[in-house]
């Protein structure tokens, strides 16, 4: 079973983005293998399926990694703007509008499943490397990597930034006791709301730098005395049926949703 049957293509289109950051979380091989057994419904000129993919983790991924040159990513914009508008298919004689076809469904489909990807061609320059490391033969053209996994953009970013309203439909946005929770609040560096900022005190660095601009800062707690109060007890009961479980990044979990009553 897909793990988001209710998706449509139109809403796996606008979700899919490309996700540079991932987390530790391992990928469940039996939805990668689905995904790719339904991608072979991409369709292709002559119907030839002319793509080949390999799955690279662990051991494996790390040596391709020892093995690539950084110096040669400086070169990497230009080569694929460079690209851009060349009638690539004419010279190679290659069927590139499949590969295109291809990624496009495997994306799509990682979507469904709750995975995000990023398409990186610029693999392409470690061909010597990659050919090696997983035994290409001289038919095959190494077209793109595609970088897989559970997305985690708070991991891979330098400040993760709440942004809320103090009050909406007169419920307050800050509160002691949160009715599901997604992300540990210490990993969250600052609140933004119309009052002010509020600093995570483990960001001294933040907190000083926003201090010398001039930003209006404030305790975490002060902030969360200018909400209006709850307007009734708002939680479901704590043996009503689990609706959904929120899972961390590392696949802990941590909360449940429980079925509102009434
Ligand atoms: C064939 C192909 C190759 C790509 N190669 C790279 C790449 O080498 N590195 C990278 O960071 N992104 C790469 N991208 C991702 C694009 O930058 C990205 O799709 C584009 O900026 C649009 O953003 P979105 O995918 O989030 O909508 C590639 C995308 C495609 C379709």
């Amino acid at each position: 079973m897909p793990a988001n049957d209710a998706l449509s293509v139109a809403e796996a289109l606008h979700r899919r983005r490309s996700v540079r950051a991932f987390s530790d979380r391992p990928i469940d091989r039996a939805v990668l293998a689905r995904v790719f057994a339904d991608a072979q419904r991409a369709p292709s000129g002559g119907n030839l399926q002319p793509w080949q993919v390999t799955v690279v983790t662990g051991e494996r991924w790390e040596r391709v990694l020892r093995g690539a040159d950084p110096r040669a990513m400086r070169d990497v914009a230009d080569t694929i703007r460079g690209k851009i508008g060349r009638p690539v298919a004419e010279e190679d004689d290659v069927q590139w509008a499949d590969m295109g076809m291809w990624l496009q469904s495997v994306m799509l489909l990682l979507v469904e499943h709750g995975l995000a990807s990023c398409p990186q061609e610029c693999w392409a320059m470690y061909g010597a490397t990659i050919r090696h490391e997983l035994e290409l033969g001289d038919d095959q053209i190494l077209f793109t990597g595609l970088a897989i996994g559970h997305a985690d953009a708070a991991a891979g970013a330098k400040l993760a930034i709440v942004v809320t309203p103090l009050a909406t439909s007169g419920w307050p946005r800050l509160v002691d006791r949160v009715t599901c929770r997604t992300t540990p609040g210490a990993h969250i560096d600052a609140v933004v709301t119309e009052a002010g900022i509020a600093i995570n005190p483990r960001r001294a660095d933040l907190l000083e730098r926003a201090r010398q601009a001039g930003l209006p800062v404030m305790p975490l707690e002060a902030m969360r005395a200018l909400c209006p109060p709850p307007r009734g007890p708002g939680r479901a009961g704590g043996d009503a049926p689990v609706v959904a479980v929120c899972e961390y990044r590392d696949g802990r979990v941590i909360d449940l949703v429980r079925q509102v009553p009434g």
